[in-house]
This record gives structure tokens, C-alpha cells and sequence, in this order.
């Protein structure tokens, strides 16, 4: 155990032996707020978005789209707020996204909608307050947008999310280009080019361009190489016989970050560059002109700036065969706060947050207070053998998909979501009480339904 600084946010150190974020220390912040705790890096979170927003507009100059920042990653109307003070759009893919976003009074033309089932309701809500973009999924949505919006008596920018048929490396459920998935249209069957079709034809839509998201903690380049090659060899077929050139491209987001020791991070700078070169020689083999690029980037934005903070309950020691020991270390939250690893196999490291110890390392496991025996943080990790209950316990890099994807199983609360900057904190996201989850209860008298 030791501190990876390429895993924590950057304004994270251990000071005394104590983990100290945004100069904030781990046991202050659990005493004040309360474990488990996600605790996010304001200052970091704005770097990381202007990291992007220049890496785009520095590598493609008048050619630079939006950072479209993935909020379903994590998002709250503080943080919306960030975004929008940073002059970059947000993509949001519910009705409850979009509620985050316009409870931030977010410009509505930075926003993008996306969904593959988006219901007629979010439709028409994006189309009524304005929003920039729709990105198009499904044929019937074609129907549906153009219907809403010459309802509206107006003429919606839409994209099409396109399926350029590409293995992104990455786990299976988060890769979203391949054939055989239930996103966007694939230019293989040809459902691109009828949808393009159809989109053309439709009197209330105006296609501004193609969008595709080829997967999520991706580090090869080939995917995106491959994914945007396609992009622009359909915008070039639609040039030829539609006679007008397409004025967006949408690349999505994906870009990988690291979690564990040894894992790669992505300079936004290079990315940006070998995106630019590529898209460059791709439009001019084509003689299109560059259109203009944009990003969706979630996880390379909110994962890194984020660290949770749990609290030591129990340790067990449990016998394996072969003479061997494992330390199981039961935390105060789990599978409720964290859910990635039982989903997907995802590794975190994790550090003793409230005091340094010289004890030497056990082979541990590190497990949360589900009623679950898959109820694991991390598999494998040797930690201090001294660790006792009262003991903090971070885990860094849960800024992406962790509080987002929180859930309320067995009745566990949501943890709260503390901004630190110069050593002040302040809660953005409060935690949840017993009251938020009794208030759902009801008890109604039967009604007749038919
Ligand atoms: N754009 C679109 C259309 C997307 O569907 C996504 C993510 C993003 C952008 C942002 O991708 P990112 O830059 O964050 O990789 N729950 C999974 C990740 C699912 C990603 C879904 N779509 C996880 O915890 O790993």
C-alpha cells in the first residue's frame, strides 16, 4: 500500500501520514460529514475540464466542436454549474439528466440529448426548451423528433449516432460499437445510410452530422482511429449525393484513466492531436472540409477528481486452503456506493486515509456491508495488518460511475458528495436520509383500473 499520486486527484497528498485532498484531511471530513463519503476535488474537476476544452480548441482551431461532458459519469447541479462557468456543453441521455442541467440554468443550445429509447415526454421537453442537439438512436426516433418538433413549429439539429462496426478493448458491457448492440445505426446493414435518408427527407429535422461512441476506459488508439476513418467515409458518401457537406462530427467519449498501479492516463494534448491529424487526412483524402469535432469525455473528467472515504467496521481472518490467510476488511458502504467491480470486474486501490503504519502488509480483501458475498471493493490488496475498525479507508478514482450509478439496495443510504478547495468543504450532494427512502412508501385504498 502506498500513494499512487497518478490515481488520487491532483490535489491530493499525504501529509503526516494523513490523506489530505484539497487540503482537507480524510478524519476531519469523516467527522464532519460522515462516512462512507465521496469526496471531489472542485479544483481539480475545472482543470480537468478545461484540460479537454483547450487540448480540443488548440488542436483543431476554428475546426473545434464542444466538449460535451458526459454527465450520466456524475453529475449534480453544482457540477453542472462547473461546466456550464466553464464554457463547455453537457450530454445528458434521460429526462432526469436534463432535469440536473436545466435546474443549473445550463444554456439549452449547449445541450446535447442522448438515448436510445428516448420517451415521447423527453422528447418533446428537449425540443421545448431548446436544446442544441438530439442525437438520434432508432428509426421510429426520426419519426418522433420530426413529429415533436413540427408540433413545436420547430426545425430540431439533430446527429445520428452511427454503429461503425469496431471491437472497442475494453469490458464487454461497455462497448457500444461493435454490430451486435442495441446502439445507434450500423453502416454494414446500411441502416446508416437509410437513416440518413429518411433524416434528410424529414421537414422538421436539420442533420447537422454524425455521432458515434464506440465504448468507455479505452486506451487503444485503433478504435477511435477505425470508428472516426468510417465517420468521414460516410460523410463523404453523403456529400456526393446530397450535394451539401455535413458540419459536425461527434467522436463521443471513452478516453481511459487510471485506477490502479501501472495502469496508462491519457494526455487530453496528445489525444487531441492524433485526432486532429487523423481527421485532417481522412477529410482531405475525401475533399470534404473539416468539419467541425466534437468530444463527449465523462470518466476522463469526474473519475480521477473523486475519492471515497469509508469507514473499518470489522476484519476477519478467514483460513484458504493451503495453509494461507485472507484479512476480509468490511467497510461501511459497498456495492451500493461502488458498484463497477461486481459489474465489471473493475480494480480500485485503496490506502489507510486517517494515519501512517508501520505494521507489515497482509493479504487482504476489501468487501462492503451488503448482503452479498460478491460484495467486493477490491479482490486483492496487501494493506497495513494493523488496520482496525475506526480505521478510514480510501479508495481513489470513483469520481466516474460511482455515486451515479449508486443504488438503494438493502436499504443503504446514498452517501454524500463533499466539494474540497484550499481547505474549506461543503456538501454538494447531500447524503441521504432514512426519511428519503420511507417517503416512497405508500398505502392507498384499491382503485378500479379498468
Ligand atoms: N457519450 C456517450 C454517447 C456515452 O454513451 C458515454 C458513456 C459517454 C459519452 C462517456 O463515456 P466516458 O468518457 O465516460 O467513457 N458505467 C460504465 C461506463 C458506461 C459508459 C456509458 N456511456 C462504467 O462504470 O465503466
Amino acid at each position: 500500500m502506498k500513494f499512487l499520486p497518478e490515481v488520487f486527484s491532483i490535489n491530493s497528498a499525504v501529509v503526516a501520514g494523513e490523506l489530505v485532498i484539497g487540503g482537507c484531511k480524510s478524519s476531519a471530513l469523516a467527522k464532519e460529514f460522515g462516512t462512507p463519503l465521496f469526496v471531489i476535488d472542485e479544483a481539480d474537476f475545472k482543470y480537468r475540464i478545461n484540460g479537454w476544452k483547450s487540448a480540443l480548441e488548440s488542436n483543431f482551431g476554428a475546426s473545434a466542436g464542444q466538449v460535451y461532458y458526459a454527465s450520466k459519469s456524475f453529475v449534480s447541479i453544482e457540477v453542472a454549474k462547473w461546466i456550464s462557468d466553464a464554457g463547455i456543453g453537457i450530454d445528458v441521455c434521460t429526462g432526469g439528466e436534463l432535469a440536473v442541467a436545466l435546474a443549473a440554468k445550463f444554456p439549452a443550445d449547449q445541450i446535447e440529448v442522448h438515448g436510445n429509447n428516448k420517451s415521447e415526454a423527453e422528447i418533446a421537453k428537449a425540443i421545448s426548451v431548446g436544446v442544441g442537439k438530439i442525437v438520434i438512436d432508432s428509426m421510429q426516433e426520426i419519426e418522433r423528433v420530426n413529429r415533436l418538433a413540427a408540433a413545436a413549429g420547430k426545425v430540431q439539429r439533430v446527429l445520428l449516432r452511427i454503429t461503425p462496426g469496431v471491437e472497442a478493448h475494453t469490458h464487454e458491457a461497455i462497448s457500444t460499437a461493435h454490430e451486435d448492440v442495441k446502439f445507434g445505426f450500423s453502416i454494414a446493414s446500411g441502416a446508416a445510410w437509410r437513416a440518413i435518408g429518411e433524416t434528410e427527407a424529414a421537414t422538421n429535422l436539420s442533420l447537422e452530422g454524425l455521432h458515434c461512441h464506440i465504448g468507455s476506459q479505452i486506451f487503444e488508439n485503433e478504435g477511435f482511429i477505425l470508428a472516426t476513418t468510417r465517420l468521414i467515409e460516410l460523410s463523404a458518401k453523403f456529400r456526393d449525393e446530397f450535394k451539401r457537406e455535413l458540419s459536425e462530427l461527434d467522436v463521443g467519449g471513452g478516453y481511459g484513466i487510471a485506477y490502479v498501479e501501472g495502469d496508462k492516463t491519457f494526455d487530453p494534448d496528445k489525444v487531441m492531436a492524433a485526432l486532429a491529424d487523423l481527421v485532417k487526412s481522412e477529410c482531405a483524402r475525401h475533399s470534404l472540409k473539416v468539419p467541425k469535432v466534437s468530444i463527449e469525455p465523462g470518466r476522463a473528467i469526474a473519475g480521477p477528481t473523486t475519492t471515497t472515504i469509508y469507514e473499518v467496521g470489522t476484519t476477519k481472518d478467514v483460513e484458504l486452503d493451503g495453509g494461507k490467510t485472507r484479512r476480509y476488511i468490511a467497510v461501511d458502504g459497498g456495492m451500493s456506493d461502488n458498484i463497477r467491480p461486481g459489474l465489471y470486474g473493475a480494480e480500485y486501490s485503496a490506502i489507510l486515509a486517517n494515519r501512517s503504519s508501520a505494521a507489515s502488509p497482509i493479504n487482504s480483501r476489501l468487501v462492503g456491508k451488503h448482503c452479498e458475498s460478491g460484495d467486493i471493493i477490491i479482490r486483492e490488496i496487501d494493506l497495513p495488518s494493523d488496520i482496525a475498525p475506526g480505521d478510514l479507508l480510501a479508495i481513489p478514482a470513483t469520481g466516474a460511475y460511482g455515486r451515479s450509478m449508486a443504488s438503494n439496495y438493502n436499504h443503504m443510504l446514498k452517501p454524500a458528495v463533499v466539494a474540497v478547495k484550499n481547505g474549506s468543504a461543503r456538501v454538494i450532494l447531500r447524503r441521504e436520509v432514512e426519511a428519503d427512502l420511507l417517503a416512497l412508501d405508500v398505502v392507498e385504498a384499491p382503485r378500479s383500473i379498468n
